[in-house]
């Protein structure tokens, strides 16, 4: 028997349609939410994941304003950018893609967001509120997890958990999340001894590697009926790959997401829905 699927581009739908609500009861209100992004070089797989930002936000109603710089701009300079943005009234959200190009301090350039137009959840106040389960921004991708879950009803409480990854961005953000819903969550990464015997005892397997040269989550490591939620996403002989196999993974899963169509539309419909919270936010409306 296969396993489920867990359709990223259905449910991603279902929350933009809340989002498109959202904008317009705001815009009823006179506040037009805003998102700014900040691109800095020519990263191509970047460039088009903001691209896929703003036809999202176009989508739903949300204005964006687009920032490209320059490979070698300097810390001072996307600073300053940064501390415009902060200022901005108008603005609602500040999205800074990273990875930034190597002359650049990822950790100054995210703290430097104000909290409240933080929709990446990665400055350390939000980082922070999370822990202590407050947070009003969090992450995108790691939310777009928990809708998933949550739109097919799965239940978390309980469960032994296994992340494969340790980031800022997706791991630790979920360590927090799936606690925070009584999970037992186990973090595995690079230096972890024995992967396979940490999975075969999970009931649900978020996994990011994002290097199949590195990790490849197979059938044989997964316990019969496990949910797979498959996080990463790369190129391997010239296909978009994550870091199972779909089609092998759910002959013995209960759940799993493919690669594409899986996590990824889940990350760019959190972004919108962390805009209007930004947007909310600035206004002082509880939503
Ligand atoms: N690069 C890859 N994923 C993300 C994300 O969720 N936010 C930002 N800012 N950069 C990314």
């Amino acid at each position: 028997m296969t396993g489920i699927k867990i359709d990223g581009k259905e449910i991603a739908q279902s929350v933009k349609d809340r989002v498109r609500k959202a904008v317009s009861e705001l815009k009823n209100i006179g506040i037009n939410p805003c998102l700014a992004t900040v691109l800095v070089g020519d990263n191509p797989a970047s460039a088009t994941y903001v691209k896929n930002k703003h036809s999202a936000c176009e989508e739903v109603g949300i204005i964006t304003k687009d920032f490209k710089l320059k490979t070698e701009t300097t810390q001072s300079e996307l600073n300053k950018i940064i501390d415009e943005l902060n200022k901005d009234r108008s603005i609602h959200g500040i999205l800074v893609q990273l990875p930034l190009p190597g002359q650049l301090d990822e950790f100054a350039t995210t703290s430097r967001i104000f909290p409240l137009k933080d929709v990446d959840g990665l400055t350390p106040h939000n980082a922070g509120l999370l822990a202590m389960k407050k947070a009003a921004l969090v992450a995108c991708t790691p939310l777009g997890v928990m809708e998933m879950f949550d739109y097919h009803n799965i239940e978390l409480g309980g469960k032994n958990i296994v992340l494969i990854n340790r980031s800022n961005l997706i791991g630790k953000p979920l360590y927090h999340l799936l606690l925070a819903r009584d999970a037992t969550v186990i973090t595995c990464h690079s230096k972890t001894k024995n992967i396979k015997e940490w999975c075969k005892m999970a009931d649900i397997i978020i996994t990011a590697v994002g290097d199949r040269n590195k990790f490849t989550l197979t059938p044989d490591m997964i316990k019969q009926g496990a949910i797979i939620i498959d996080v990463a996403i790369s190129k391997h002989n010239e296909k978009l790959v994550g870091d199972a196999d779909y089609e092998q993974i759910i002959q013995k899963a209960s759940y799993a997401t493919p690669v594409p169509g899986g996590v990824g539309p889940m990350t760019v419909a959190m972004l919108l829905k962390n805009t209007i919270t930004a947007a909310s936010l600035s206004s002082q409306i509880e939503r």
